[in-house]
């Protein structure tokens, strides 16, 4: 295994421990995700847009489990986003810590608002959902004593955060008025970008409507966005200034590259006779003498107990089942079909082997729910490895 292999022990353990070898985990499941692929998407992202149209690269929840440090600093050291976008104060503080000096958009509201005041110290750009955060940042700017750009939030159908757009014009109005705050964006999300083509008309055509109406007074926000991947892939009339791609460049959608590898290694393995079960509850029975392989993964690193009896993992380049009830940290898997299988092999969870695939896509299916919440739930127990194809 090489990947588990490397870096340092951390600080502080006991003197005795420096004997040890220079390992920064041990349990052998981790998470690879690739930087390389992570930039050929960046780059194909921004192909598929008309030149001039900035690349917003959404970074929230931790890169949606990706690891936002590693995946924003590779966007960083390829030069093709122009923008990164977190959830909160806190998200954009890390990444101003771990060195990235890309602006940064807070997409999520500021409150309480005393948080806008930390986010404007930390140079991130937040955004004005309301009349009363439109105040707050006039007094920001006030105590800073320095100009305070923001990105006013327009709520054409989300329902989420946001005025609608009637109220949004008096956010802006009340903004543009202000020398101390620039109106550097006006934005807006869409709710159903991939399934329903009329819906998405019917925001944008408000959202123009915004502009259209600001623009009368003499107020153009040089940057303008609504859309996110889907939006920007199939509705071109959404892409204005700016896109805001996130689920495209991690690869889980058609045509880019999947980033996130969720592997791990066999740990034990026997073989049951006929009639054996597995796991809590028995409910997987052997049906013939089977090779049972079990892996040091469960649902507190984020696999679904949902996934029990349903997924299958790669072993030796071969699909195998996935054994009664995924634990909390160990699951049991059938390698009968991959007699080679040896205690020490690496598995793939998600991902590729050989010819093989089990996509973040495939167990989202099987969880009955979407690839976002199957790589943001991958928890921190597991260590993310930045690696290059
Ligand atoms: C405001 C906003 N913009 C952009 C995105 C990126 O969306 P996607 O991952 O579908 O490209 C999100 C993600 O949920 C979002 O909340």
């Amino acid at each position: 295994m090489t990947a588990a292999v490397a870096l340092e022990v951390r600080p502080g353990v006991p003197a005795g421990a420096a004997a040890l070898p220079r390992r920064r985990f041990f349990r052998p499941t981790w998470a690879e995700v690739d930087l390389g692929a992570l930039a050929r998407n960046l780059r194909a992202f921004r192909a598929r847009m008309p030149a001039g149209v900035k690349l917003m690269f959404v970074v929230k929840a931790n890169a949606y489990g990706h690891d936002a440090a590693l995946c924003a600093r590779a966007a960083e050291a390829s030069r093709a986003a122009d923008w990164l976008g977190v959830s909160s104060v806190e998200e954009g503080v890390a990444l101003r810590e771990a060195g990235v000096r890309l602006p940064i958009l807070i997409l999520g509201s500021l409150y309480p608002f005393e948080s806008a005041l930390a986010a404007v110290a930390h140079g991130l750009t937040p955004i004005a959902a309301s009349l009363e955060s439109a105040r707050r940042l006039a007094e920001v700017a006030a105590r800073l004593g320095r100009r305070v750009d923001c990105h006013v939030k327009v709520d054409t159908g989300m329902g989420r955060i946001g005025p609608g757009p009637e109220a949004a014009l008096a956010v802006a109005r009340r903004l543009a008025a202000l020398k101390a705050v620039r109106v550097q964006g006006l934005y807006t999300h869409l709710a159903k970008a991939e399934e329903d083509p009329r819906f998405t008309a019917a925001q944008l055509k408000a959202f123009r409507g915004v502009i259209a109406a600001l623009a009368a007074e003499g107020v153009r926000p040089p940057l303008i966005h609504a859309a996110n991947s889907a939006g920007a892939l199939r509705h071109p009339e959404a892409r204005f200034d700016l896109v805001r791609p996130g689920l495209a460049i991690y690869g889980l959608w058609e045509g880019f590259e999947p980033v996130l590898s969720l592997k791990s290694q066999i740990v034990f393995l026997k073989t049951v006779p006929k009639g054996a079960t597995v796991s809590y509850g028995a409910t997987w029975r052997a049906r013939r003498p089977t090779r049972v392989a079990t892996l040091p993964v469960g649902y507190a690193d984020g696999y679904a107990r949902a996934l029990s009896n349903r997924a299958h993992v790669l072993v030796g380049g071969r699909r195998c089942p996935v054994i009664g009830r995924v634990t909390m940290d160990q699951v049991m898997v059938d390698v009968t079909a991959a007699p080679g299988a040896r205690v020490g092999d690496e598995v793939v969870l998600i991902g590729r082997q050989a010819a093989a695939e089990v996509p973040a896509g495939e167990l989202a299916r099987l969880c009955g729910t979407i690839p976002y919440e199957t790589v943001t739930q991958l928890s921190s127990r597991v260590p993310r490895l930045g690696v290059r194809t």
